[in-house]
């Protein structure tokens, strides 16, 4: 397929940060012997990748401004476009030598996400998507998967971990998820897991206190492979409310009336997990 000027500039954008990524995961899996571990080494690699990312998609598009996880946010003189960039998100899986983990780059118009792009320097997964135009995993149309049965899907989820979110809450949903779904998943990667969704790989999948660098790019992916994205309200308000669904439109209102039942199981006072 031929691809439009600007997912052009992100690709270019995105193989050299996966480079960059990549010839790191070797020294990574070195460090991994030593008492002190390869913590230092990825900040710095993370820090790399996002300045190549900026640096490319600089110089095609000087005036756009740009979010990125390590940097912030740095204004444009364009106030109309804006680019938001994890460099590589699922730090701690590449942190531990797991060939899962992604640069992911979104263009925002208008607050629009208009195009997306998720890139798994590893295998060389690449999944992008423009407006209106499809979403493609190297080069190949994706669509959502088509089933209907939750006792047939296999779906993807975050979990809290190191303090961080309500681990009674994410115990009644991960209840419930066991309950009704052939399977469950953790990988790691917020931005690969809503790939995974556009691909069909995952039938759904859900995360709670992600950034707008998680997820902006796989939001674009699932919904230009047919599916639905929404909080975990069912509206619109992901990124301010740092949470996602996502699925094919059963399994994603599914999920959502699910997710529901187990947060009122959650509050209620006689309720064990
Ligand atoms: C993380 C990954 C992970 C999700 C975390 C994110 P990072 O991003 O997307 O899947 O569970 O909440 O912070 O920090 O590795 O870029
Ligand atoms: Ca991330
Ligand atoms: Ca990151």
């Amino acid at each position: 397929m031929l691809h439009s000027a600007i997912l052009n500039v992100m690709i270019k954008a995105a193989h050299r940060a996966g480079r960059s990524l990549k010839r790191d995961l070797g020294e990574v899996e070195k460090l991994q012997v030593s008492v002190k571990g390869p913590g230092n080494f990825v900040t710095a690699a993370d820090r790399r990748a996002e300045e190549i990312v900026r640096e490319e998609l600089a110089k095609a598009r000087p005036d756009y401004g740009f979010l990125g996880e390590e940097g912030g946010l740095r204004e444009g003189t364009d106030r109309t476009h804006r680019w938001i960039v994890d460099p590589l998100d699922a730090t701690t899986n590449f942190l531990h030598g797991i060939p899962h983990f992604a640069v992911s780059i979104a263009l925002e118009r208008d607050g629009v996400i208009v195009a997306g792009l998720t890139y798994n320097p590893a295998n060389d997964d690449l999944f992008v998507a423009e407006r209106g135009k499809g979403a493609f995993l190297n080069n190949q149309r994706i669509r959502v998967a088509a089933r209907r049965r939750l006792a047939d899907a296999i779906v993807g989820c975050g979990l809290p971990h190191y303090g961080r979110g309500d681990l009674r809450q994410a115990r009644f949903e991960i209840a419930a998820a066991q309950r009704n779904f052939a399977g469950l998943r953790r990988y790691g990667s917020a931005t690969l897991d809503l790939a995974w969704v556009a691909a069909g790989r995952l039938d759904a999948y859900w995360e709670r206190d992600l950034s707008p660098w998680d997820m902006a790019a796989g939001i674009l992916l699932v919904r230009e492979a047919g599916g639905f994205v929404s909080d975990l309200d069912g509206a619109e308000a992901i990124f301010a409310k740092s949470q996602v669904a996502a699925g094919n439109e059963t399994m994603h209102r599914e999920l959502l009336r699910l997710l529901r039942e187990a947060g009122r199981e959650a509050l209620a006072p006689a309720a064990t997990a």
